[in-house]
């Protein structure tokens, strides 16, 4: 067969550079979408020590989820992160030892049984949204004052902090936002910033890698602290991560997670449980308000399901028109953008392109999700009801979480907090978009979510 170029923007006139200047550092994942638009499936982007191959098609994309002959590559943003998470689950190296204890440990409290047990903790900041909104005003408008995004973000970050270990931040119900939310938030977009840079200039920049730093020494304090008080004060009846990570060995190694590797687990947790969360409850809202035919659906089943009755945990897998109106937001808008791979051989990629073994792959996930050859015509429409036979969909067609052995361990985690979250928002309340004529527009940090997208409530009749 034959092997043809892959296609380059040009360089630019500083050569050493290479394709730098095309990459906006404080939002790189726009900056691919638009090569891609230009450059079609398939393109390559040369910087100072790597070359970086962007794929946005199903087709190729498929070829790369394989985990026989491809597998995750930490670099940029990933590895630059590794300043706060080292060798937690989710920044590891494939090869660390560290990566495959603390797979084996936890993977069973995120399975279905062990995700269940944590439904009280959800429901109990969830619960904490409405009361906050039922106090706000009586019967009619409830301004909610905040940017969804910023309330589903705390609302987020709140679960994660007590199913993880415990602890309240109470960023939600406070007025102010617990330091450690700031901290992360700053973290994460300097982290991506600095892998998306140039090394000459990343140690140019001496101010913010200083306050990098800071922020990290702070958030690996404030676990160091938790887990301290912890061993001094076990709590053996509270179900949490951390008492799974003190007390439970790993089968293999029989050797329990060391305290230095638990502090990072922790703040992966709370990095990697908050955003992804929080970003897709406010796109699915973002969606459903611009449908409202789907609206009206969603919280017709939630009346079927739920009526008047508290929810409890056996109705989260009875609310299948949610789970597909979250499956069909993540397909459009998935928070964690791109996925990060590498060949494990040099390899020719669909017949025709070579493929070093060195070469970064970026799969540019929302291109692959809505790839007019999977999807159709209308593939940037949100329709729910193309998630509702989810079963049938081609192999590797919806990959939000992830690929094989590095995707995502909080799945059914977030997936259960999300549904419970909408629920319980549509059994009590009329919710409507602030600003009437509002049109998505996109934020990123690490991962992305809408901006400047604010909602209004009103209580339902009769849901006093
Ligand atoms: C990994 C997406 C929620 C913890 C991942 C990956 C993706 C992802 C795409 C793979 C990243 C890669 O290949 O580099 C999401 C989405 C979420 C979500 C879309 C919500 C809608 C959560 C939650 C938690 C979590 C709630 C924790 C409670 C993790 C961890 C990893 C991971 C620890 C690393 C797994 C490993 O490599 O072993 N997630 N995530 N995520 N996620 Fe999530």
């Amino acid at each position: 067969p034959e092997i043809l170029p892959i296609p380059q923007p040009p360089t630019h006139a500083y050569g050493f550079l290479g394709n730098l200047p095309d990459i906006d550092p404080s939002f790189h994942l726009k900056s691919l979408w638009h090569l891609s638009e230009l450059y079609g499936p398939i393109y390559q982007l040369d910087f100072i020590r790597s070359r970086v191959i962007v794929i946005s098609s199903y087709e190729l994309a498929h070829e790369v989820f394989n985990d026989e002959h491809f597998e995750k590559f930490v670099s940029g943003p990933l590895k630059e992160l590794r300043a706060l998470s080292k060798d937690a689950l989710f920044t590891a190296y494939n090869n660390e030892p560290n990566w495959h204890k603390a797979h084996r440990t936890l993977m069973p409290v995120f399975g279905p049984l062990g995700i269940r047990k944590m439904f009280p903790e959800q429901l109990d900041i969830a619960s904490q949204l409405i009361l906050k909104w039922d106090r706000l005003g009586p019967s009619h408008e409830i301004d909610t004052s905040d940017d969804f995004t910023i309330l589903s973000h705390r609302l987020a970050f709140d679960t994660i902090g007590l199913c993880a270990f415990n602890y309240r931040f109470n960023d939600f119900y406070a007025e102010n936002m617990h330091p450690f939310a700031h901290q992360m938030t700053e973290a994460l977009t300097e982290s991506m910033k600095r892998g998306n840079r140039a090394g000459i200039e990343n140690s140019m920049r001496i101010w913010s890698a200083g306050k990098l730093h800071e922020n990290v020494n702070a958030m690996h304090k404030l676990c160091d602290d938790i887990v301290a008080e912890r061993k001094a004060h076990p709590q053996p009846d509270v179900n949490d991560l951390l008492n799974t990570m003190l007390n439970v060995a790993d089968p293999v190694t029989k050797e329990k997670l060391d305290d230095e590797n638990i502090r990072y687990q922790m703040v992966t947790f709370l990095a990697a449980g908050h955003e992804t969360t929080s970003g897709t409850l406010s796109f699915l809202f973002y969606h459903l308000l611009k449908n409202p035919e789907k609206l009206q659906k969603a919280q017709q089943e939630v009346d079927q399901v739920l009526g008047d009755s508290p929810i409890e945990v056996r109705h989260i897998s009875q609310l299948k028109y949610i789970d597909a109106c979250i499956k069909e937001t993540l397909r459009i808008n998935p928070p964690v953008g791109a996925a990060n791979r590498h060949a494990r051989q040099d390899t020719t990629l669909g017949g025709k392109y070579e493929i070093s073994k060195d070469f970064h792959i970026i799969v540019n996930l929302g291109g692959v999700q809505t790839d007019p050859s999977i999807w159709g015509n209308d593939s940037h429409t949100f329709r729910p009801e193309r998630m509702l036979d989810f079963e049938k969909l081609p192999p590797d067609a919806w990959k939000p979480f992830g690929i094989g052995v590095r995707s995502c361990i909080g799945r059914g985690f977030a997936e259960q907090e999300i549904v419970l979250n909408v629920a319980l928002i549509l059994q009590r309340f009329q919710v409507e978009m602030a600003d009437p004529t509002y049109d998505l527009a996109i934020k990123s940090t690490l991962t992305i979510k809408p901006r400047g997208f604010n909602i209004k409530v009103r209580r339902r009749p009769g849901k006093d």
